[in-house]
């Protein structure tokens, strides 16, 4: 077992307008940093907390209990972790802070036992700490921080997740506006029932969506990318949405929508060339409009996910 690992933790936008909760891709600019140490006390304990404020107290604190999760699956009660966390994903902006650090926590125990668990073991624990934050078992921005990539979450009952690939050149942009939208108020603000007609035509334009991002279609992506569940409800939460989303489509983005459940906004883009141009259109129009701070995120989908750095 190592003394010592660091682990780097992606933050990820999750349902991508068609995909509520089954849907979600890594981000490669956007990531906290986590430090385990091998210590004497059985047990996870917190360490240093840096960045970004995070519960202080073990039972509350996400990264403990996803770790936990993980050492509880390893069987020896003997060992003793220390978490240190450089919190930088803000909490309550939309774009997975809650699930980085579950996911970090996972990958940081696994790392320093030196023993490779399964996918499943994994994205458990993960889950584990990430119910304490939404007080839900959504594994849509953790299966993407963990493994990288668009993931798809195919059952919902036991989280089986497809890894799914592209040839596409695709490139996010991510606007976050520093407003705080907690994500468990903003999921009981959802309908509980649907009708038929919107989950058929949610369902067919996940069904699109996936099909254009495994085929190279980006016109088929374009077509389906329609919200008819969450952004009727969230978008007047999110500051700006209409005139970003105008923004965003006119400059080249072929979506645009809620990261999560918001306040971040994405857009997806063909080429680096127009994610730059959205971006920076992003950081006009907010300059100009915002009475809050911002900050836009962009880049290429990781492709790897959380893991270890030296
Ligand atoms: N799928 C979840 C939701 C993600 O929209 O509530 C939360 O970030």
């Amino acid at each position: 077992m190592k003394d010592q690992c660091t682990v780097w933790c992606p933050a990820s936008v999750s349902n991508l307008n068609v995909g509520f909760d089954a849907l979600g891709f890594c981000l490669s600019d956007a990531f906290d940093l986590m430090v385990f140490k091998r210590v004497s006390q059985p047990g996870v304990h917190l360490g240093e907390l840096t960045g970004y404020p995070t519960p202080t107290a073990p039972e509350k604190n996400i990264a403990c209990a996803a770790a936990a999760s993980l050492l509880e699956k390893h069987g020896d009660p003997s060992i003793g972790i220390e978490i240190s966390i450089d919190k930088r994903i803000k909490p309550g902006s939309g774009i997975g802070s809650s699930a980085a650090s579950a996911v970090g926590a996972v990958i940081g125990v696994q790392a320093l036992l030196e023993t490779t668990f399964s996918e499943e073991q994994l994205l458990a624990s993960a889950l584990d700490g990430e119910q304490i934050a939404s007080g839900a078992r959504h594994a849509d921005n953790i299966a993407p921080a963990l493994f990288g990539k668009f993931c798809l979450i195919v059952s919902q009952e036991n989280h089986r997740v497809v890894h799914l690939d592209t040839d596409l050149d695709l490139f996010y942009v991510v606007a976050h506006q520093h407003i705080e939208i907690k994500t468990s108020d903003s999921r009981n603000s959802l309908p509980r029932e649907i009708q038929l007609k919107t989950a058929v035509s949610q369902w067919s334009s996940l069904a699109g969506f996936t099909a254009g991002l495994l085929t190279n279609n980006l016109d088929l992506m374009k077509h389906c990318a329609v919200d008819y569940v969450a952004e009727p409800v969230r978008r007047s939460s999110i500051p700006h949405f209409d005139p970003l989303k105008e923004i965003a489509l006119k400059h080249g983005a072929f979506t645009f929508g809620i990261s999560g459940s918001g306040p971040s906004v994405f857009a997806l883009c063909e080429g680096a060339q127009k994610a730059k141009e959205v971006a920076d259109q992003f950081d006009i129009f907010l300059s100009q409009n915002q009475a809050q701070e911002f900050k836009i995120y962009s880049g290429q989908i990781h492709q790897k996910g959380a893991h270890e750095i030296l």
